[in-house]
């Protein structure tokens, strides 16, 4: 009702807001709960990308962490009288998004956003494909309109394990030039994963540029389609956030900077788009991710629990590994930035001649 495809170019000041969002319309499509916000301010704000986070479980839950959810639709008010709308696509999962889910026309949810970097958007009229998983897909329709403002040829890839995991698969040709549909199960479309279509596409298409959202082992796997096709990745990625506004580092990922070196970086502040080679894939798995050993800051190895001939007399301060000095100008603990990196150099976004940085 409320999808409005020009919203996300009609932008205000750069900025955050912390709103009461009142729901004004909620369904259900496949799998997913369809909710639509009245968020004053939000939606001017917002770009392709970027996403919100929103409390759970009403004032006296023991639910304290926000959870964040791609913005779908922002359509900023144009009329007097007209409300400001986001729309968000919601997987009930557990309690929190039970809860949310399970929010009636009226109910009051605070809400923090927009929050995070967005998709950067190609210089050129390049071919674009836009490959979205399960609810994934649902951050990709307003990047859609941007690209084909911008005069980009935009085909859309929409995959799911089943029919009803798919988001969008009935609208995406109003989006898009070409649409693909995959399911695991083969109930729609072609029966396979994306990554299945995927090299013939970007080989069909002519693609510049790569723009994906969804899990992280799909991600993964169109990182490295694209790379052995030569082709720029600008991945959304879903890193677990617990405040989604850069002050706990739990959703950190390691990424290599435009100097070549690797940091562990928030995904929450820094992402949640970032550059599919400058992942650090090797490091990140299962929905995990570790510091890999030559990343800036990564631990010094412990001294070995084997004793050493002649070490009984030291103490703890001599026990030290060499290279504690090292440490004190680390990126642990730290943002990024302070240890010698911007935030542009860390999604590669600035620095890429194919994309710019529209932030
Ligand atoms: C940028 C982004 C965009 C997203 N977009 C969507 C979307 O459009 N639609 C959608 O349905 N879902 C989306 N998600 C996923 C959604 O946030 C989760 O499904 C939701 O938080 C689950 O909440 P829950 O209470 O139901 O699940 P639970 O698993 O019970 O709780 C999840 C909570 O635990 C925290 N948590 C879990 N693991 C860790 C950890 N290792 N470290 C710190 N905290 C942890 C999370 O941060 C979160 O607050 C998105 C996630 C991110 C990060
Ligand atoms: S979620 Fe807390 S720093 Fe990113």
């Amino acid at each position: 009702m409320s999808e409005n495809p020009t919203a996300v170019r009609e932008r205000g000041e750069p900025g955050v807001r912390q709103v009461q969002a009142r729901v004004v319309a909620t369904r259900t499509e496949g799998a997913y709960r369809y909710m639509t916000f009245a968020a004053p301010g939000v939606p001017a704000l917002a770009k392709p990308g970027q996403f919100v986070a929103l409390t759970v479980g009403g004032p006296t839950s023991a639910l304290l962490l926000r959870r964040s959810f791609s913005i779908h639709a922002a359509s900023p008010a144009t009329e007097e009288g007209e409300e400001d709308i986001l729309d968000l696509v919601i997987a009930p999962h557990a309690p929190g998004t039970e809860w949310l889910t399970s929010r009636e026309v009226g109910d009051v949810v605070d809400l923090v956003g927009p929050l995070g970097r967005a998709f950067p958007i190609p210089r050129e009229k390049v071919s674009c494909v836009l490959v979205g998983g399960g609810y994934g897909s649902a951050a990709l329709f307003s990047l859609a309109m941007t690209l084909r403002d911008r005069g980009c040829r935009v085909e859309l890839v929409l995959g799911a394990a089943t029919k009803d995991k798919l988001f969008g698969a009935y609208k995406g040709d109003r989006y898009a030039d070409g649409v693909t549909i995959t399911t695991d199960d083969g109930s729609l479309g072609t029966k396979g994963w994306v990554s299945d279509v995927l090299p013939d596409l970007l080989t069909r298409t002519e693609a510049g540029v790569v723009y994906a959202c969804g899990p992280m082992a799909m991600l993964e796997s169109v990182a490295g389609i694209c790379g052995q096709a030569g082709v720029v990745s600008q991945l959304a990625v879903e890193e677990s956030m617990a405040c989604g506004v850069g002050v706990c580092m739990t959703c950190v990922l390691p990424v290599v900077g435009n100097d070549g070196v690797t940091r562990m970086v928030r995904s929450c502040v820094e992402g949640p788009v970032f550059r599919g080679d400058r992942l650090r894939w090797d490091s990140i798995a299962g929905g995990r991710s570790v510091v890999p050993d030559d990343c800036l800051g990564a631990p010094v190895p412990a001294v070995p629990s084997t004793p050493v001939e002649g070490a009984e007399g030291l103490d703890r301060e001599a026990m030290e590994p060499a290279g504690r000095e090292d440490l004190a100008d680390s990126a642990v603990g730290r943002p990024p930035e302070t240890a010698g990196v911007t935030s542009s150099e860390v999604a590669g976004a600035e620095g890429d001649d194919t994309v710019e940085g529209e932030r």
